[in-house]
């Protein structure tokens, strides 16, 4: 399942005045969005993630700066450098993540297809890799 989470390249609307990107639920992406959560003042050295999600689809952006995605699934795992506000990471459910690299100011956009629940959650990887069948 590693290779449904993909970049995904949004529009850019380019003209003297700047550069304007869209998103829509279900369009451009996979899922409805139903969350927006962000992510910033990240000290450097400081990594976040760290879990997988049950059910949630999320898209990662680097609005600002840039940081690095590693995602896993237990058996591989890929590193994705994130630094265009035009592009995207999906991250598809059950897919382990785990964000580091922060630069200063950087500024990380996720959007989200549900709402924030802590039992979505796997926050432990030997549970995770149990809930796959592979531990
Ligand atoms: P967490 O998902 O662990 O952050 P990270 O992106 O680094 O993995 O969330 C950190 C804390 O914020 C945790 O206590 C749950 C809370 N939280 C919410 O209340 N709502 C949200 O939408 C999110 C993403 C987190």
């Amino acid at each position: 399942i590693l290779e449904y989470c993909r970049i995904i390249e949004l529009p850019k609307i380019h003209d003297q005045r700047g550069n304007l990107s869209f998103i829509e639920s279900n369009c451009h992406i996979p899922f409805a969005i139903e969350r927006v959560y962000y992510l910033y003042d990240v000290p450097g050295g400081a990594e976040r993630g760290g879990h997988a999600h049950k059910e949630l689809h999320q898209l990662i952006i680097a609005m600002s700066g840039s940081f690095d995605v590693v995602i896993g699934d237990g058996h591989q795992k890929k590193r994705f450098h994130l630094n265009r506000s035009y592009y995207g990471l999906y991250i598809c459910p059950m897919i382990w993540r785990e964000l580091d690299n922060f630069s200063s100011g950087s500024v990380c956009m996720v959007l989200a297809s549900n709402r924030y629940d802590e039992s979505d959650y796997f926050r432990d990887y030997p549970e995770y890799l149990a809930a796959k069948g592979l531990q």
